[in-house]
């Protein structure tokens, strides 16, 4: 055989074997639960971006959530990652629980408005000038923040702020320490830090310490080694901050002495066992988001959907400039057909139809996304697309009033928290 010939044959043998690892045809249109959802969105005459709630799952979480603590720490339920009043108050009522922890100073005020009987304990430390604000804008009423009100303080100089303050407003505040049990994002280092700021509120007249919060998520997310291990560590220093202020405070230790962890991802690694801590935190693991398809949380099931409808339906892919798209779609059967949609670009990923997928090339948009998928999707204008939010606690604040979807119907719109405009 020639030379050249060889040459020829060996291009083409790499053609062929190239052809045949392309990318397979995946695709479908929709299941029929989301068949379901997109009559009940329509039948509610909704056009929009639109953020969807599945009250029976998020009952189903509850209650799993629920069977887990079975009655051995009492349930705090994490109001930043259910952003919504509505929503907390659906999930107050089923878990029984009226502890809420909260992370941003707007969200506090509403939340003593509309739930004048919750416990309130924040999961952040705040500048002393929005705690200012949180007295300044409550408007009285039956909420008693005196006793209701758990302000989280991580630092000997941040108890002299508060302190200053409460005297200025002649205002008793509980104080709960944060707890550094292995996170690294803040809270009480070491022994001396924890004795200062304990003998700090002790001598402050309108300060009452209450209890700890240690949050240990890095437990089940580190990449190297065992989420036992890291859990059984944090707890020892969960216990031993605990026996140091014990040591400082002796018969003055709280009677309801408040001690707070946990978070979605590592709340069922606490079915079994003794433990320091005698509260458990929970929110996002209520809805679900994709971000928390985590091993610990199998059996916890998507509650939460962003849905929004096609605008535009093309049987080809193209892309402006030195139009690649055609290569696209010729190499991968999945890039096959076009669809924009309303909005986009939000923390959250292609869910049904199956197999939609962004095009980097043509790139991201939150006016019109580009999305593609194969032949064996047939998405019209003005049908609807699924996306699963990564996260709850942003991405349900952007489109506005929650749909409450039950039983093939949008049953009520939830507002969610809005940000006060007063100082
Ligand atoms: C202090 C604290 N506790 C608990 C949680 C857990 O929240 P979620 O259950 O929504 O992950 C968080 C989340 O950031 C947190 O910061």
């Amino acid at each position: 055989m020639k030379r050249r010939s060889l040459i020829l044959g060996g291009i083409a043998g790499a053609l062929g074997l190239g052809w045949l690892l392309r990318p397979g045809q995946r695709g479908a249109d929709h299941a029929p639960y989301f068949q379901d959802l997109s009559v009940a969105l329509d039948q509610a005459g909704l056009a929009k971006p639109s953020l969807l709630v599945d009250r029976n799952h998020l009952v189903e979480n509850i209650q799993t959530l629920m069977g887990h603590i079975n009655g051995r720490f009492n349930y705090r339920i994490v109001a930043k990652s259910l952003p919504s009043l509505p929503l907390l108050e659906t999930v107050m009522q089923v878990s029984g629980s009226n502890r809420l922890m909260l992370f941003h100073q707007p969200f506090i005020n509403q939340v003593a408005e509309r739930f004048p009987q919750a416990d309130v304990l924040l999961g952040k430390p705040m500048p002393v000038a929005a705690a200012r604000n949180f007295y300044r804008q409550f408007s009285g009423g039956v909420f008693d923040p005196a006793s209701q009100l758990r302000w989280l303080l991580d630092t000997p100089e941040r108890v002299a702020q508060y302190d200053e303050l409460a005297t200025a407003l002649d205002q008793p505040m509980q104080i709960c320490i944060e707890l550094d049990v292995g996170l690294h994002r803040g809270g009480v280092r070491n022994d001396e830090q924890l004795v200062t700021m304990l003998e700090m509120i002790e001598a402050s007249p309108k300060l009452q310490f209450c209890g700890f919060m240690g949050y240990e998520p890095h437990i089940v997310k580190l990449p190297i080694g065992d989420a036992i291990d890291y859990r059984d560590r944090a707890m020892a220093v969960y216990q031993y901050y605990i026996d140091v202020a014990k040591g400082v405070l002796g018969e003055r230790w709280p009677k309801n002495v408040l001690l707070n962890a946990g978070g979605s991802p590592t709340y069922q690694m606490y079915d079994r066992g003794e433990y320091p801590f005698n509260e458990l935190a929970a929110g996002s693991c209520l809805v679900k988001p994709s971000d928390f398809d985590l091993p610990t949380l199998a059996d916890h099931v998507a509650a939460s959907y962003i849905a929004t409808p096609v605008l535009k339906s093309l049987d080809t892919l193209e892309i402006p400039g030195i139009d690649l798209g055609k290569v696209q779609s010729l190499w991968d059967p999945n890039r096959a057909r076009t669809f924009f949609t309303y909005g986009g670009y939000w923390k959250a990923r292609p869910e049904s139809p199956d197999g939609l997928a962004n095009n980097s090339l043509f790139g991201r948009s939150t006016n019109q996304e580009m999305l593609n998928g194969s032949r064996k999707i047939n998405l019209q204008p003005d049908d609807w697309v699924f996306l699963r939010p990564t996260q709850s606690e942003f991405v349900f604040l952007q489109f506005g009033d929650i749909a409450v979807y039950e039983e093939g119907a949008i049953v009520a719109r939830w507002p969610v928290f809005s940000e006060q405009t007063s100082a």
